[in-house]
């Protein structure tokens, strides 16, 4: 990938929060109704824990990595036809991203100070290009802190654990099925939110939106009739 502007070319909006509130869902709705990019930031850290688990690389050995080791890991991310496609030695990676392996294993990998900042050149990189939704932990404190705007969704923990089953198809989850999957979410968000190097944090100046009884279009709404003045910068 390469980027030759220093300038950013249009808006960048950032929608942050923890598993489950339906950040990038929105963000890639919110992206194709401005004809922005998407930036999934999620899907990258995702994708070096994916190359690490297919090369056998076991866990123990994560916290030695070092930037050679990424540059040679064989994950790139591609800027073709406006969308940003994220690849393992130049194969388009999709559900391999989101097995329960990668899943399990994604927030050990994006606590490592070597792969965030690793990660940060290739997002800001993007960043450039303007006209981007970003969605993550990290995207409005850290990755882009001079965002146009800034949102933070939240949403009460069983409502993230049902959206959770939903998107895996357990369409009408058992009152167990849903604790166990609570659980799974609050082991998350602490380990996100505890970590040291770029924690789950709101953004000071973002807005806080509760999605808890929000339908997806009207936290849509609410959010593009916030980036409406973006647009005709
Ligand atoms: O969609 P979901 O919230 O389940 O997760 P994701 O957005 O795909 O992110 C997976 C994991 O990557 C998170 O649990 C974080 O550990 C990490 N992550 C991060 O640390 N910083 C980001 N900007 C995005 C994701």
């Amino acid at each position: 990938m390469s980027v030759d502007s220093d300038i950013v070319c249009g808006p960048i909006i950032t929608i942050d929060g923890p598993a489950g509130s339906g950040k990038t869902t929105t963000a890639k709705e919110l992206a194709s109704r401005l004809s922005f990019r998407h930036l999934d930031s999620g899907a990258l850290y995702r994708a070096i824990t994916y190359a690490l688990v297919k090369e056998g690389i076991p866990p123990e050995r994560w916290i030695s990595l070092v930037d050679t080791d990424l540059d040679n890991i064989g994950v790139n991310v591609s800027l073709e036809d406006a969308k940003i496609g994220i690849c393992l030695n130049g194969e388009p990676l999709f559900s391999e991203l989101r097995t329960t392996e990668v899943t399990e294993c994604v927030p050990v990998v994006a606590s490592l100070k070597v792969v965030r900042e690793w990660l940060l050149g290739i997002q800001r990189k993007i960043g450039m290009l303007g006209n981007l939704v970003a969605d993550g932990r990290d995207m409005g404190a850290v990755v882009f802190p001079e965002a146009d705007l800034k949102i933070f969704l939240v949403a009460d923990l069983e409502a993230r654990a049902r959206r959770r089953l939903l998107q895996n198809f357990v369409v009408s989850p058992s009152p167990e099925e849903i604790m166990t999957e609570a659980k799974i979410i609050k082991n998350r968000d602490f380990t996100d939110t505890a970590r040291e190097f770029s924690p789950l944090r709101r953004p000071k100046d973002s807005f806080e939106l509760d999605t808890t009884s929000l339908s997806f279009e009207e936290q849509v709404s609410l959010i593009l009739s916030m980036a409406e003045d973006l647009t005709t910068i």
